[in-house]
C-alpha cells in the first residue's frame, strides 16, 4: 500500500483566479484544530525529520514546491508537492522530511489536534523501536 495519500482539493476558479475551499470534515477527513505554514524557505534547509504518534496531517504547498520523504519504518516513498489542490495526507507513525523547497514555497499544513510536543518522535532509531514494537504487539494480540 502506497504511503503517499492525496486529497483532492477542487478549484473553484474561473478566468479570475484560482480558488479553493478548505472545509473541515468534509474536503479534508478529520476536524481541522489547527493550521500552519512553512514560508521563506530555501532549498539547501529541509524542516522535518520527526514523527508523530497520534497527529494526521495534511500538507498543501499552495505555492511552489517541495519533496516529501515519507516513511512508517517498512517503507519509504518520495513525493514532489507543487499543487494548490491537491493536499498530501502525513498519517500518524509518518517520519516525514521536506527536502528541496523552491525559494517561493508556502506550504500549509492542517493539523487534527493542538501542538503537542509529547506527540512528537524526533530521533529516527527511537520512531524505528516505535513501530516496530507497535507492530510486534499487533501480531502477538
Ligand atoms: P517542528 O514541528 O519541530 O518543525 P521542524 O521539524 O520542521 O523544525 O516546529 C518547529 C518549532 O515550532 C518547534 O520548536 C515546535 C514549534 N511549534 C509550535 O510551537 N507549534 C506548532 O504548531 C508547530 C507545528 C511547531
Amino acid at each position: 500500500m502506497s504511503l503517499v495519500k492525496l486529497v483532492d482539493l477542487p478549484n473553484l476558479g474561473d478566468n479570475r483566479s484560482g480558488f479553493v475551499v478548505i472545509e473541515s470534515t468534509q474536503s479534508i477527513p478529520f476536524e481541522i484544530k489547527r493550521l500552519y505554514y512553512i514560508f521563506n524557505t530555501s532549498g539547501d534547509k529541509p524542516r522535518g525529520f520527526h514523527a508523530h504518534i497520534d497527529l494526521k496531517q495534511i500538507a498543501v504547498c499552495v505555492k511552489g514546491s517541495c519533496r516529501f520523504i515519507l516513511d512508517d519504518g517498512f517503507h519509504k516513498e518520495e513525493f514532489i508537492l507543487s499543487s494548490p489542490t491537491q493536499g498530501l495526507m502525513i498519517e500518524s507513525l509518518t517520519w516525514h522530511e521536506m527536502h528541496d523547497f523552491s525559494e517561493d514555497c508556502v506550504l500549509f499544513v492542517l493539523a487534527n489536534r493542538h501542538y503537542d510536543e509529547d506527540d512528537y518522535i524526533r530521533n529516527y532509531d527511537d520512531f524505528l523501536r516505535f513501530v516496530k514494537n507497535k507492530a510486534g504487539e499487533w501480531v502477538c494480540s
